[in-house]
């Protein structure tokens, strides 16, 4: 009897915090009616500026690329609040200049590229913004301010621009050999890394991964990183596929770097459906979670290389601490 009733509790968690994870996800997610309107702006100009930022990264970006996204984000940033963050501005700003140096240097001429210059121009002087953003420096020099072991952190940048040679066996080995030091709990080791080269495979789970587009063609290794759920138990647990899943995928991707293998983390941001199908493709099991894709290989010539800028919210906003001897801990 006493065993049955803990057994029903234990099936009555997992229907009471699923529901409050839907709960919470829906109260405070960004695009809730409740949510704070300066924070989903904020968000959301971060992502579609991304969208352009990405694009300019891309071996042959397609002239004029982006207009709606570009009319968009000269009118969110107009309304967007500054005092929140500079960020979005300033990353705007950056990647607005470096699409009107593309164009400029390609010969385009186009009213709307007018319409940027003369935006830049009003915008920038208005609110003083420094902006940041566009292609990234991949100089050495850029690290020169952090401890050497800290440049493979600090220099690792997401790729979209690979060489064609496939990665040989010894270097995928050696790559989750390396990436197996990451921590699980209770050193479970419930990741997973799955690895294809096959062309048809690669282009269905791309096609299914649907956030590389425009450099898909041009990714021949492919991780799929999985957490097995065999190895979490109760609703406590939920999540934790994902927490050890995600610290071995960022492993993985430092592991490339540090073996000179460049990589793009890809979502699995999708539904449980897609996620099916993706399995089926790969040969990935049904009691497997998927975390993400990474795509992989050796990166382009640096003198062809293009990299994404992806500039960094400022420290204060992001840490939060209570110090000793600040007046925070007693
Ligand atoms: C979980 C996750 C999913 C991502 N998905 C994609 C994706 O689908 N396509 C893509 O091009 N980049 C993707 N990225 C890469 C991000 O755009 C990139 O990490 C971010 O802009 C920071 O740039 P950095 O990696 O160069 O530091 C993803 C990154 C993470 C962590």
């Amino acid at each position: 009897m006493v065993e049955l009733v803990s057994k029903i509790q234990k099936v009555s968690l997992f229907l009471t915090e699923y529901c409050a994870d839907a709960f919470t996800y829906f109260r405070y997610c960004g695009i809730s009616p409740f949510q704070d309107k300066t924070r989903k702006l904020f968000y959301k100009i971060l992502i579609e500026a991304h969208a352009l930022e990405k694009g300019l990264s891309l071996a042959n970006p397609r002239s004029l690329f982006g207009v709606a996204k570009i009319r968009f984000l000269m009118k969110a940033v107009e309304r967007y609040d500054l005092s929140f963050s500079r960020l979005p501005a300033e990353k705007v700003c950056g990647i607005f200049h470096t699409y009107l140096e593309m164009h400029r240097a390609l010969g385009v001429e186009n009213p709307l590229l007018d319409e940027m210059a003369a935006f830049l121009d009003r915008y920038e002087k208005t609110n003083a913004i420094s902006p940041d953003g566009g292609l990234r420096r991949l100089e050495e020099e850029a690290y020169d301010a952090f401890p050497d072991a800290a440049r493979l952190l600090v220099s690792r940048h997401s790729n979209r621009m690979f060489a064609e040679d496939f990665l040989p066996r010894a270097d995928v080995e050696q790559i989750v050999r390396i990436a197996q030091s990451a921590p699980s709990q209770c050193n479970r080791q419930s990741a997973k890394a799955y690895f294809f080269q096959n062309r048809e495979d690669i282009d269905r789970l791309l096609k299914l991964q649907a956030g590389s587009a425009g450099f898909s063609g041009g990714v021949n290794n492919l991780f799929v990183i999985t957490s097995d759920l065999a190895a979490w138990g109760g609703a406590q647990q939920r999540n934790q596929a994902y927490v050890d899943g995600a610290l071995f995928a960022m492993n993985v991707m430092l592991a490339c770097h540090a073996m000179e293998v460049a990589s793009c983390p890809l979502n699995l941001a999708v539904t449980h459906k897609v996620e099916k199908s993706i399995k089926q493709v790969g040969g990935i099991g049904l009691d497997e979670r998927l975390i993400m894709m990474i795509a992989v290989g050796r990166p382009v010539s640096r003198n062809k290389l293009k990299v994404a800028r992806s500039p960094r919210r400022p420290l204060h906003e992001i840490l939060v601490a209570k110090l000793a001897g600040e007046g925070g801990v007693s």
